[in-house]
């Protein structure tokens, strides 16, 4: 039995990640943490990294499954530009996995603070993990077995969240879906073409002027009767809420608020504003616990509608600008106005323009009251989405115990996952992303979040019928499966396009086939601890081979996935550790099966064929229009 030990630095913060407490040992009493050395600095912790092994975790992050050769910074941003430069994406989820034959470690950085993982990008073989506060908690632990560590740990952070097994469903979203008549209309779209649909979710555009709890009466004169209609279609409507409270004198959760003292604070005691969608916004300390509870208590406005899931948004939290720093810009903009704009002036204008949101300086002018310190949020930044949405679950709760409620985040931290899944922002139609979803499944997994999936076809830029495709082909097998696009980009809901729609149509009953294993393995994989998608190197570790495999996945005890993610490709090459069956899908019912020995094959995949694999010692059967795995 592998077993973590917490080694603190300093006072950390109780971030409640962990909920199975090893007992604490000082840095210096407990000697350090084995293989780490702290640095001078003394903010920095350094690892040697032998040539032969491979670094796993860190969750949402961008890059591959081995997470060496990158820095990664875990500092919740709104980072809509998903591409392998970046350093931040909407999460912190601090798990690292060190392994290879010679044995694993597995290290947990518990701070809600910035934290810089360098993992062999200053250095190839160094691992170098830097704190902006010297206040940390360490849970580390080590062990012959890779899986056993990330077992433990998923252990001590506690059960993963447990949606409804509807929201297993498909779902279609998108930024812009102004009315009740344009629900509707996307509705009809679905059912003309013989797709099956799930859930729709509201962005937005529901509420009355982007006021949390409120919903705009002109374009949803009845929303509880548009809740009851699509309900007896099957069709639950999922909403947006934002992290940020309108400030609008007679709205009664901006009143509310402050009255009670719920917003977040400045220095002087005057509550904080940023600009966010609504325009100036309050932000609820959702790490006071009063103000948490009250937050919560505001989604009984929409459970009482018969409003059974919702996603928590902008909880980086995101701040577009802030009023003092926006007239600095004008002023250096007035500044400049007039002079002769050189190269240099000609940068400044843009880096002023360019860079107003979601600023470092920002985030530490206000704070928080958490228990029972004046914290500053940069200090607890990292929190702040895990204890939104924390203040969501706790109120479904107590306001209803009975009731199954979906719920997912933006922004996360170890141990939100408890309290909901993710979807991984903003990503784009791009090819990349659609192998990025893949890679961060596992890294997810491992961090407690096993509701997980992302924007399938891309939020920003214009999807293709053939990246949709695959994508759906990806998709059809993450727990939350979700076809979301921004505002103005090219309309990508599945009828859309025409030719493919009986093929949608197949692929999404065949989804809905493969729901009892989804679920199923899902459940086990919540009870056991387990990773519902484990990368190759981790199932097979004597097999050389599969270190570097990033494109296939195994899926729950059975099955292992392979989606093509090239454009034009027509199949594609998969390496098998072991001999498989392969089951290629048309639909539920067309499909031709293969057996394959261990080793490379390309296998032919046209752009309606979903490759499903079957490990040996298990058997999928089709029988009428389900699907028994076993
Ligand atoms: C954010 C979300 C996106 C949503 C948009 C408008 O960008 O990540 O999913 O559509 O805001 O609410």
């Amino acid at each position: 039995m592998v077993q973590y030990r917490k080694i603190i630095l300093g006072d950390p913060l109780e971030t409640e990640a962990v909920v199975e407490q090893p007992e604490a040992e000082q840095w210096e009493e407990a000697g350090g943490l084995p293989g780490f050395l702290l640095g001078r600095e003394k903010k920095i912790l350094r690892y040697k990294m032998r040539d032969s092994q491979l670094v796993y975790g860190l969750g949402e992050t961008v890059r591959g499954i081995n997470k060496r050769g990158w820095k990664y910074v875990s500092d919740c941003s709104d980072e809509t530009n998903h591409t392998e430069d970046r350093n931040s994406l909407y999460a912190a989820q601090n798990f690292l996995l060190i392994f290879d034959e010679q044995g694993a470690q597995a290290l947990f950085v518990d701070t809600p603070g910035r934290v810089i993982f360098d993992i062999g990008f200053t250095h190839a073989a160094s691992l170098e993990i830097t704190l902006d506060d010297l206040d940390a908690a360490f849970y580390y632990a080590e062990g012959s077995d890779p899986l056993e560590l990330i077992r433990e740990f998923r252990r001590i952070i506690g059960p993963s969240y447990l949606p409804p097994k509807w929201a297993f469903g498909y779902g279609q979203s998108r930024w812009g879906y102004k009315n009740e008549q344009d629900i509707r209309r996307v509705v009809e779209g679905y059912e003309k073409a013989g797709i099956p649909l799930d859930m729709v979710y509201l962005d937005i555009d529901y509420m009355d002027h982007f006021k949390d709890f409120t919903v705009d009466s002109e374009a949803f004169p009845d929303l509880p009767g548009l809740v009851r209609e699509m309900k007896e279609k099957g069709i639950h409507l999922i909403p947006i809420i934002d992290a940020g409270v309108k400030i609008e004198d007679g709205y009664p959760v901006y009143e509310e608020g402050v009255k009670e003292g719920y917003f977040c604070k400045k220095e002087d005691g005057e509550d904080f504003r940023a600009a966010v969608w609504p325009g100036l916004v309050h932000f609820p300390d959702v790490l006071n616990d009063k103000a948490r509870e009250w937050f919560g208590d505001q989604y009984r406005t929409l459970l009482d509608m018969g409003i059974d899931g919702f996603w928590n948004d902008m909880n980086e939290p995101t701040l577009f600008y802030t009023e003092e720093h926006l007239e600095e810009v004008f002023r250096r903009l007035e500044e400049l106005r007039g002079q002769e704009m050189d190269i240099w002036k000609f940068f400044e204008f843009g880096d002023l323009t360019g860079s107003i949101s979601s600023r470092a300086e920002d985030y530490q002018t206000f704070y928080h009251d958490f228990r029972g310190r004046k914290v500053r949020h940069d200090k607890v930044h990292n929190l702040y989405g895990y204890y939104m949405t924390r203040a969501a679950a706790e109120a479904f709760r107590r306001l209803a115990p009975d009731r199954e409620i979906l719920l997912f985040s933006r922004s996360s931290y170890v141990g939100m996952h408890r309290y909901g899944g993710v979807w991984t922002g903003d990503n784009k139609s791009w090819w990349s992303h659609l192998l990025l979803n893949l890679q961060q499944l596992p890294a997810l997994n491992m961090c407690g979040f096993l509701y997980s999936g992302a924007d399938t076809g891309g939020f920003g830029s214009d999807c293709t019928e053939d990246l949709m495709m695959r994508w759906v082909e990806l998709s059809m097998f993450t727990p939350l499966f979700r076809n979301h696009a921004a505002l103005g980009t090219r309309v990508q809901e599945l009828y859309r396009f025409e030719e493919l729609a009986p093929d949608f149509a197949n692929l999404i009953r065949l989804r809905h086939a493969l729901i009892p294993y989804l679920y199923e393995q899902f459940v086990r994989a919540r009870e056991e601890n387990d990773l519902l998608f484990t990368p190759l190197a981790l199932a097979y570790p004597s097999d050389r081979r599969v270190r570097t495999v990033e494109d296939q996945l195994l899926l729950g005890d059975a099955l292992m996935i392979a989606p093509v993610y090239i454009q034009n490709a027509v199949g594609r090459y998969v390496y098998l550790p072991e001999p498989m069956t392969l089951c290629r899908f048309r639909s539920v019912t067309d499909y031709d099966r293969l057996e394959l020995s261990a080793g490379d094959h390309y296998i032919d995949l046209a752009l309606n064929e979903v490759a499903i694999f079957v490990r040996p010692g298990h058997t999928l059967e089709v029988t009428g229009d389900t699907i028994s795995i076993r």
